[in-house]
């Protein structure tokens, strides 16, 4: 078995310039439409982690010529909508949730069957929300109790539906507008709450008409997706790393460089403005459909809040660094209506307080959110659960702490931040990573 921890130790105030990868939700989406398209696509600022890959993979195993990454670029010659191939071998979308979750509602609209299936974690995860529409729409599409593997019959003819999400996900709206683009009549998505949109915004770039009323997202099968040149911006997600660790060590001040700040992602920096951090936003511009700025950070004491619950689909994936924040604060920081976190990689709130219980905070899990003391946070040995944005935020937790704090089984950090502690180095935090075998 091969043991991959990281052992974080306090760290002076970190200062300079990064810039972090390409955002993981655009990375999988300028694939999958770069696919589709027809004629070449030129992806620049690609994020070449493990989940992107298999979602790259899948699509050069349907037939499709994909160069790269080379230097975070990618070369799509596209097969246009009618045009991938049966895959020989079952797609493994590794710890991938937004691949499987995207490929199911494509590949329910094919000529040919296929599985999906990925690790552990993912197995583990419900699909019930996407089978549930790709039935009504027609599709012939079975999980195992809900969860992966997940095995599509093709050759369905599909048909638009008039659906209203439970929850508000992103992955779920993408995957019915993906089957949507084949299904006979109108795919109407009406969102509970906002979630990402670069679905949307993609499909604007590809000069796909996509429309919307109100709440209502509309798309039909009469188009076609044409190739085009996308720059993908620096991921919010694992900037967040850097913008907690910037406001809670003192004396900090850093700039990170071309971030996303799309307003469907922006939550984490509404929630620490509001807990009295110093971000600022600077040279904001264009990206094609997507707003860019480089954010400057700097030390800030914090002050505990109760977290807006329309925050919550705007800041999802960053909770388990905005908790570390909230250990750092003063007083109380209260979390509601966030049950989404139980099922992502991990469940979010129970890793996040048993590590936080750890280390000395005071911290306790509730249904759909947390509790969390301000406090001082000492060493420890937590465990990410194979989750990679638990492990980075507890590194970040280690540079503040009165000591060293071991965190283990940090290998899916790969998924989306390869270079995770080579960044962190460039800001002289002190993280390192321990690889060894064991029999
Ligand atoms: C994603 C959507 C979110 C997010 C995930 C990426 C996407 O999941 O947590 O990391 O790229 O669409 P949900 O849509 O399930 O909330």
């Amino acid at each position: 078995m091969r043991i991959h921890n990281f052992i974080s130790k306090p760290a002076r105030s970190i200062k300079g310039e990064i810039t972090v990868p390409g955002d993981k939700s655009i990375s999988h989406r300028s694939i999958i439409f770069g696919s589709l398209a027809k004629g070449t696509t030129i992806i620049n600022g690609f994020l070449d982690g493990d989940d992107c890959m298999a979602t790259l993979k899948a699509f050069q195993a349907m037939g499709v010529n994909i160069e790269g990454p080379d230097e975070q670029q990618v070369v799509i010659y596209g097969v246009g909508k009618y045009g991938l191939e049966k895959p020989e071998q079952v797609i493994d979308c590794g710890n991938s949730g937004t691949s499987i979750r995207l490929l199911a509602g494509l590949l329910a609209a094919q000529s040919f069957d296929s599985q999906l299936t990925g690790d552990e974690s993912l197995l583990k995860r419900p699909m019930m929300r996407i089978s549930k529409p790709l039935t009504q729409m027609g599709a012939d599409i079975t999980t195992v109790d809900g969860k992966p593997p997940i095995t599509i019959r093709g050759g369905q003819k599909l048909k638009g539906i008039d659906y209203t999400m439970p929850e508000a996900s992103a992955q779920v709206k993408s995957c019915i507008l993906l089957a949507g683009l084949y299904a006979e009549g109108e795919t109407r998505i009406t969102e509970a709450g906002v979630s990402r949109d670069h679905t949307e915004l993609m499909l604007k770039n590809f000069s796909y008409p996509v429309h919307r009323s109100g709440n209502t997202l509309i798309v039909n099968s009469e188009s076609e997706c044409i190739g085009t040149e996308i720059d993908i911006p620096g991921d919010i997600s694992s900037a967040a790393f850097f913008i907690v660790a910037a406001t809670i060590i003192p004396d900090s001040d850093i700039l990170i460089r071309n971030v996303g700040i799309n307003p469907t992602r922006t939550g984490i920096l509404h929630i620490l403005l509001e807990m009295g951090a110093k971000i600022t936003l600077l040279n904001q511009r264009q990206l094609g459909e997507e707003w860019v700025a480089d954010l400057r950070v700097q030390y800030a004491p914090l002050k505990g809040i109760d977290i807006d619950p329309n925050m919550v689909p705007l800041a999802i994936d960053e909770f388990p660094v905005i908790f570390i924040a909230a250990a750092c604060a003063q007083g109380q920081t209260t979390l509601h209506g966030a049950s989404e976190l139980r099922f992502k990689e991990s469940d979010r709130i129970a890793a996040m307080v048993d590590g936080l219980k750890e280390l000395g905070i005071h911290a306790n899990a509730l249904d759909d959110g947390v509790l969390i003391e301000g406090g001082t946070l000492h060493g420890g040995i937590v465990e990410s659960r194979g989750d990679h944005r638990i492990a980075m935020s507890f590194a970040i937790a280690g540079a503040v702490a009165k000591e060293p704090v071991t965190i283990k089984n940090c290998v899916n950090v790969a998924t989306s931040f390869p270079l995770f502690v080579e960044t962190a180095k460039e800001l002289q935090l002190q993280i390192e990573e321990t690889v060894y075998n064991v029999q």
